[in-house]
């Protein structure tokens, strides 16, 4: 028997997220029409005798969470829990404080997800991998290419060639050190619990030093305390993928995997695609529309682009790869490109919200997205995607670029490269 845990965090995180964390927590934001963690609970239901998911966090605001936890468990038919952390303990912190919740049962083994990542989660290629390992092992960690400088921002591994063994594991590092990076996701068999102990015990007595007052005792963090000693010991194993694979820290991120995950439902999920018949707006490419949304004859959508609950789109609009959230109005002739329009927003007649993607490059194989600064060393908004908060009204014949605006507000001009307090 398996099981799962989702690392979702809390809401110190998800900074960079903002203003669209301000109303939800982050993990359940919608991405191509679902929210990010269901994408993960989905691929874990596909998972041949997966008994549980348990949702590890900080999150206090419970609403939001039970209901998304009691639609996905009617949906998926396995059992869902949330386990709250009474503060950020680290990403093994919440591991080692529900291990009793974790271990009932005798799970064979159990997967471990970071919240904000997407992708096409191969766990299925995890399983059998890690069958392979040599008893005694602890862990699979899934690996993927990123390029030498990209690597950086992510958990960096070198490999045993031949055992697929972890060497060498440094959380982003400060020079290169491989282009092997963590995708966050892995699989543990029960042991791993011995070495999150270990680790406690030695912060433990470590923070006692009077030099190092700020670290908390009971943080745990999987990457720094577990990985780094572990690596080089034969007790941990890198699973590769070359699927897609991308982290959610920022808006355009999310853009960027609205845009992939729309793609794979062209293999698992066509029918929640949009298609082109003589009463339906003109589609281009991928395309999700919520069915109790409205969307005029007239319009043009497409490609890349997820249109949310009770949406109403006015006739002559023009949408490209972008999200509109739930209940939120485009009115006539208006042009939406590159860009997040927030819960019950309204965006006036003949006006234009627009804003500029931040694609890896090409050329240039195993690129990452890049989630540039959101101020540029001179102090001005590097140019990004536009994201409208929730509630906020955009009056007729604007032009709102490259802008980020916060929930609530009423706007009465036009506005390029702006946080809009
Ligand atoms: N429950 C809980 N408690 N979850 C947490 C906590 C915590 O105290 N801190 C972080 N998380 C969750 C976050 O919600 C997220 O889903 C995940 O753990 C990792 O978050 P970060 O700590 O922000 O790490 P990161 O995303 O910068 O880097 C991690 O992921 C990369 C892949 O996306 C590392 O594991 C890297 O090595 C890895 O490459
Ligand atoms: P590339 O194919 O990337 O070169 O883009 P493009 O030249 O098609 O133009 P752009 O990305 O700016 O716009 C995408 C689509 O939106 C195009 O089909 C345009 O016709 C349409 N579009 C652009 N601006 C407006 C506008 O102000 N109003 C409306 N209704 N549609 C617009």
């Amino acid at each position: 028997m398996i099981k799962a845990v989702i690392l979702i965090g809390g809401p110190m995180k998800g900074t960079r997220f903002r203003p669209l964390s301000l109303d939800l927590p982050k993990p359940l934001f919608p991405v191509a029409g679902f929210p990010m963690i269901y994408h993960h609970i989905a691929a874990c239901s596909k998972v041949p005798n997966l008994q549980e998911i348990l949702l590890i966090g900080f999150y206090r605001h419970l609403e939001p969470l039970k209901k998304f936890i009691a639609e996905c468990q009617q949906e998926f038919k396995v059992q869902i829990r949330y386990l709250l952390e009474y503060t950020a303990l680290g990403t093994a912190g919440g591991l080692f404080l529900f291990r009793d919740q974790i271990l009932i049962d005798n799970p064979k083994a159990f997967f471990v997800m970071n919240a904000d990542v997407c992708g096409d989660f191969p766990l299925l290629e995890m399983l059998n991998f890690h069958k392979q390992n040599p008893a005694g092992s602890y862990g699979t960690i899934l690996g993927t290419e990123a390029t030498r400088q990209q690597s950086l921002r992510f958990g960096c591994m070198v490999e045993g060639k031949a055992t697929h063994e972890v060497l060498h594991y440094v959380e982003k590092p400060e020079t290169f050190i491989s282009n092997i990076i963590n995708c966050g996701i892995y699989l543990f068999n029960p042991e791993i619990f011995q070495a999150i102990e270990t680790a406690f015990k030695k912060n433990a007595k470590d923070s006692y030093k009077l030099d190092d007052p700020v670290q908390s005792r009971e943080m745990i963090r999987l990457e720094q305390d577990i990985f780094v000693p572990l690596a080089g010991s034969g007790k941990l194993f890198i699973c590769h993928t070359n699927k897609f694979w991308s982290q959610i820290k920022s808006a355009g991120a999310a853009i960027y995997a609205n845009r992939h995950y729309l793609a794979i439902y062209n293999k698992t999920h066509p029918d929640r695609l949009a298609v082109n018949s003589e009463d339906s707006p003109k589609i281009i490419g991928d395309v999700y529309i919520h069915p109790t949304a409205q969307v005029d004859p007239t319009c043009v959508v497409g490609p890349n682009v997820t249109i949310g609950k009770n949406v109403k789109v006015k006739a002559g609009v023009r949408l490209r790869e972008s999200i509109i959230l739930e209940d939120a109005v485009l009115q006539d002739h208006s042009c939406i490109l590159y860009s997040i329009v927030g819960w019950n927003s309204i965006v006036g007649a003949w006006s234009r919200v627009e804003g500029t993607p931040n694609d890896p490059n090409p050329n240039k194989p195993f690129a990452k997205l890049d989630i540039p600064a959101l101020f540029t060393d001179d102090g001005r908004l590097n140019p990004s995607i536009t994201v409208i908060g929730s509630k906020v009204h955009i009056p007729p014949e604007v032009i709102i670029l490259n802008s980020i605006v916060l929930p609530d507000k009423d706007l009465n001009s036009s506005y390029k490269n702006q946080i809009i307090l």
